[in-house]
């Protein structure tokens, strides 16, 4: 089994708490409320309406729970093969981080895309794909340093796969725009 494998189900806890948000939204419509307060910097909104605090708290509940199923199938003798860490002297905290990483790194993100000029929702290649994976490296941090060069070679992992995913809504006519 190779350490990109491993590194790639380690992080699975950030990639799904990362597509969380966008996949809540038919739900708890109380809590889609923006991030920044609707408030301006420099006459562009900080974030923008898309940055809810609704996501964030999804990315940090869906961490967390991937986690926790991450650990029941250790338990159970599952995927030990695939197990980087110790799932067992580790409950709950690294998968709510990683959520909160993805939420927050995420949000950043919108904050420099919004210095930019770029509307929300927007495309912005390889900031989009990847603030993920560089905030839930720093956050995780506090518990375990993952290898850094597995998790480098994720990175073209995770743009190859947004490229399959992106094509075939495309293709389904889910997704307006390739890409
Ligand atoms: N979302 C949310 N709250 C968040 C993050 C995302 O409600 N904190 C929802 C929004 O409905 C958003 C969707 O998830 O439209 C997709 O998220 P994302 O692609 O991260 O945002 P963008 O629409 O691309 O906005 P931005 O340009 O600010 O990144
Ligand atoms: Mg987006």
């Amino acid at each position: 089994m190779s350490d990109v494998v491993r590194i790639l189900y380690f992080f699975l806890p950030a990639y799904l708490g990362n597509m969380s948000p966008a996949l809540v939204t038919p739900w708890f419509k109380g809590l889609a409320v923006p991030m920044d307060g609707g408030r301006t910097l420099g006459g562009r909104r900080v974030l923008g309406d898309h940055k809810t605090w609704r996501g964030l708290l999804a990315g940090i509940v869906v961490g967390a729970l991937v986690f926790e199923a991450q650990r029941l199938a250790d338990r159970a003798g599952l995927g030990r093969d695939l197990a980087l860490i110790d799932y067992a002297a580790h409950p709950v905290l690294p998968g709510a981080l990683m959520g909160l990483a993805a939420g927050v790194g995420d949000a950043v993100k919108s904050f420099f895309k919004r210095r930019a000029g770029i509307p929300p929702g927007r495309p912005w290649l390889f900031f989009d794909q990847l603030d993920f994976l560089v905030a839930s490296y720093l956050f995780v941090m506090v518990v375990w340093t993952p290898p850094l060069l597995p998790t480098l070679l994720c990175v073209p992992v995770i743009l190859g796969g947004h490229v399959v995913v992106t094509t075939l809504g495309y293709w389904l006519g889910l997704k307006e725009a390739w890409i």
